[in-house]
């Protein structure tokens, strides 16, 4: 089935490249007046309408006036949860911190006793209504994370859940094993931790459940020490890191992701020269999360500064119950640019290549090239500037998004 879209009045988002970093994150390839051919699930080409059209189309999509984008690839998120954590949203509002409402029992270990609660069925349930949002709200890739289970029993849950959900929908599904999330109720740090590397890493790698692997090194939940030791037991099983540093407070999570060969370093909110420093030269993105900034009140983190330094940076949208409970990504992007203060085009590259590379899939996803998964989104009118997706941040801006070639919203 072959699918040209023409009459596009811009086409964002070209190239190869596999990240962008730097002076090239402020700039987005475009072409104006341009058609896009579509082979089964793949992107098989684009060009100028002036130039004519390619034949043999089964089918024609009219997108006058319109914009059409590469799907957001959204690299940090913890979607399959069961239940809600609303009644922690009263507590935030009344003044308690995430990190008081963790320290008195609260957070991760109640999203764990509702999960540890919650059938394998009906968390699939529950958490595809998500996905499915996420996909209607332009995500063709997610990355999701497991670290609700906390023990070995329901952190398989979790990613057999998972793994349904990438059998189930169009979007590319990367899966992250988080068993070092929280110290499981009634257990030491120490203990966990060995519970973690011995039990809980070797089943995971057994069933082939998870691409990588991460850790909470965070003042209150895991140290540099335990993460270290985590990422050496996963390296071994073949799981490459993705972390969680920085959030709460300067953690070491960076340093030891980067020791580590670490794909990704995530939320960054609380960053130094030592942390921008060290990443340079590496393979690890540094990825900001400001839907969990806004969320908790927490700073932004210094997005501009890792870019000033010549890095790349991700955006991605840490859907979760506790810190951040949106999966959109056109919303990570306004955030990325209101409150970050990126530009419209470092946003984009943010939230499409640059987070394709943080989950591993910017080979085949996160930019318009021919061989790629035809994961896009087509606008609707009056959005035919990268600019405006920001600007005009909660006006509905979807037209379709059509992932693995078909439509699906
Ligand atoms: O990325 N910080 C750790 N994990 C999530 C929050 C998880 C939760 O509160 O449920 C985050 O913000
Ligand atoms: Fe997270």
């Amino acid at each position: 089935m072959k699918t040209l879209v023409t009459n596009i009045e811009l086409l964002a988002g070209i190239g190869t490249e596999l990240r962008k970093e730097g002076a090239a994150m402020g700039s987005v390839s475009t072409l104006k007046d341009a058609w896009l051919l579509i082979d089964g699930e793949h992107i098989a080409g684009f060009g100028s309408m002036s130039e004519g059209l390619p034949g043999g189309a089964d089918e024609t999509v009219d997108a006058a006036g319109r914009m059409v984008i590469p799907a957001f690839c959204d690299s940090h998120t913890h979607a399959v949860w069961a239940g809600s954590r609303e009644r922690e949203f009263e507590d935030k509002i009344r003044g308690l911190s995430y990190a008081e409402i963790a320290a008195n029992g609260g957070g991760i270990l109640n999203s764990a006793d509702l999960l540890h609660a919650t059938s394998e069925d009906e968390l699939f349930c529950q958490s595809m209504v998500r996905v499915r949002e996420m996909m209607a709200a332009g995500s063709g890739s997610i990355e999701i994370k497991s670290g609700y289970g906390l023990s070995t029993e329901d952190e398989l849950k979790m990613l057999r859940v998972i793994r349904r959900i990438r059998e189930a929908v169009p979007a590319v599904i990367k899966a992250t094993f988080l068993g070092a999330h929280a110290v499981a109720r009634g257990m030491q740090r120490s203990d966990y931790v060995r519970l973690v590397c011995n039990e809980m890493i070797p089943a995971v790698a057994t069933e082939g459940l998870a691409d990588f692997a991460d850790v909470f090194c965070e003042e209150g939940f895991f140290t540099p020490e335990d993460t270290a030791q985590i990422l050496e037991t996963a390296a071994r099983y073949g799981l490459r890191p993705k972390l969680h540093a920085n959030q709460l407070a300067v953690s070491g999570g960076v340093q030891v992701g980067v020791a580590h060969g670490a794909l990704s370093v995530d939320h960054l909110e609380r960053t130094t020269q030592a942390e921008i420093d060290c990443l340079k030269g590496s393979g690890t993105m540094p990825t900001m999360l400001p839907g969990a900034s806004f969320f908790l009140r927490e700073p932004y983190g210094n997005a501009r500064g890792f870019i000033e330094a010549g890095l790349g940076i991700a955006l991605a949208s840490d859907y979760n119950p506790g810190s951040s409970p949106s999966g959109d990504m056109r919303f990570t992007m306004a955030l990325g640019c209101i409150q970050m203060r990126l530009t419209p085009e470092q946003a984009f590259n943010a939230v499409t290549i640059n987070s394709a590379y943080a989950m591993g899939v910017s080979n085949i996803a996160g930019s318009i090239a021919p061989g790629k998964l035809a994961n896009i989104i087509v606008t609707k009118p009056a959005f035919n500037t990268l600019g405006t997706l920001a600007y005009l941040h909660h006006t509905p801006f979807i037209e379709s998004v059509i992932l693995r070639g078909k439509k699906f919203f």
